[in-house]
């Protein structure tokens, strides 16, 4: 028997309240019992991002808040600055040009944050810019992109918008919209939130609101300005993902129980964890400027990543590979939501194991060690 550890950048692994509420017996959403619940999530969500303007959740990925982002708040031919990082900032793009976008795909080497001489300048070129899309924590490259120099930068333009996808950044760091300047703020229910997939969440800054009149884009589904009018009354426009709802009433209680500031602190100490750990093994780090959500690493020369997670998997861990031209080079490792620090010494000590297992010379124990003494030092400050 092997049990099945999720170590995946989403989805993560459910705590019990999570299971619980899930398990329970659906109800009905034209109901008061149901409008409750969805009110006081909602109220839990903007304590989360530490604000009293509207928060939306739709029934979609985290995608569908992204689009949502888009046709709610921009305009056919606008041009927008996509930061283009990763898989997402792709995304990012390429949902830009569907809609028909005049996108400016600032497109950075895979690992690395954007440079700001750069951004700077494309914007001293384009002070027309409507929007700047960018990814908070960018999931394929394990990168944290700063968010108060995009804020300055859209603040200083006469109308853009910062619009951030924060699907791996919310519930991991303390992400304020309105104190850090964001504009349009989205996450997704499989990550720090600790559910299933299937829920996305949505912040609009006024400045953002003002925009709802002016966009051209079509839109049905996901309409802002519809849900906002039957969310602020605890209903949604469509049938929503009740389960998930009621779950989310579950997950986000854990999260203000614990505290933003140490929540963001616990997650701080799982990634030096994991980290340091990697470094004292030998291997390098694909992030110049690594989020806390989860770490992404190159396997040794000679090992494939992807063989390698094969073998991790036998012995019960499962993590990420790469994608496009990382596949097979490196492990993703998720250290956001429900996790806790023994968690990082199983994980670590499952690489130890299979890099001795694929002949890679590995002093055992070496990198649990360091993870450790990290723990120790850091044990004083956790509550
Ligand atoms: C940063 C980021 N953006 C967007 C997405 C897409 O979200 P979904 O797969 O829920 O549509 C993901 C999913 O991993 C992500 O990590």
């Amino acid at each position: 028997m092997v049990k099945e550890r999720l170590f995946t950048p989403g989805p993560v692994p459910l705590p019990p309240q999570v299971i619980r509420a899930l398990g329970q017996q659906i109800i009905h959403h034209r109901t008061p019992e149901f409008t409750n619940i969805f009110l006081q999530t909602r109220k839990n969500l903007q304590k989360l991002l530490n604000t009293s303007r509207d928060v939306l959740t739709f029934a979609s990925s985290g995608t569908g808040a992204m689009e949502a982002c888009i046709v709610n708040f921009l305009s056919r031919g606008d041009r927008v600055l996509v930061i283009n990082a990763g898989k997402f900032g792709e995304r990012w793009r390429d949902l830009g040009l569907s809609y028909g976008l005049d996108v400016i795909d600032y497109q950075i080497e895979w690992g690395k944050t954007y440079d700001k001489e750069r951004v700077k300048e494309i914007l001293t070129d384009n002070p027309d810019t409507k929007g700047i899309l960018v990814q908070h924590s960018e999931t394929s490259t394990t990168t944290l992109h700063d968010l108060k120099f995009l804020a300055e930068m859209s603040n200083s333009l006469e109308d853009c918008l910062l619009i951030v996808d924060g699907i791996t950044s919310v519930g991991v760091y303390r992400v304020f919209p309105e104190e850090i300047g964001i504009d349009l703020l989205i996450t997704g229910s499989q990550k720090a939130l600790m559910l299933p997939p299937g829920l996305s969440v949505l912040y609009y800054s006024e400045k953002a609101q003002r925009r709802l009149d002016k966009s051209d884009l079509p839109k049905y589904y996901f309409s802002v300005k519809a849900e906002s009018k039957k969310q602020a009354k605890g209903q949604t426009a469509y049938t929503p993902a009740i389960n998930l709802i009621v779950a989310l009433s579950e997950s986000l209680k854990m999260i203000l129980d614990e505290g933003l500031e140490n929540l963001e602190k616990r997650h701080e100490i799982l990634a030096q964890m994991t980290r340091e750990a990697m470094k004292e093994l030998g291997l390098r780090l694909l992030s110049e400027s690594p989020s806390n959500s989860a770490t992404g690493v190159f396997t040794p020369e000679g090992i494939d990543a992807d063989l390698f997670r094969k073998e991790l998997q036998k012995i019960g861990v499962r993590v990420a590979g790469g994608q496009d031209h990382l596949k097979g080079k490196i492990i993703r490792i998720a250290h956001m939501g429900y996790f806790d620090y023994l968690d990082m010494i199983e994980v670590i000590s499952a690489i130890e194991i299979i890099l001795h297992k694929m002949g890679y010379k590995v002093e055992l124990g070496k990198g649990v060690k360091r993870a450790q003494e990290i723990l120790i030092n850091n044990l004083q400050g956790v509550t």
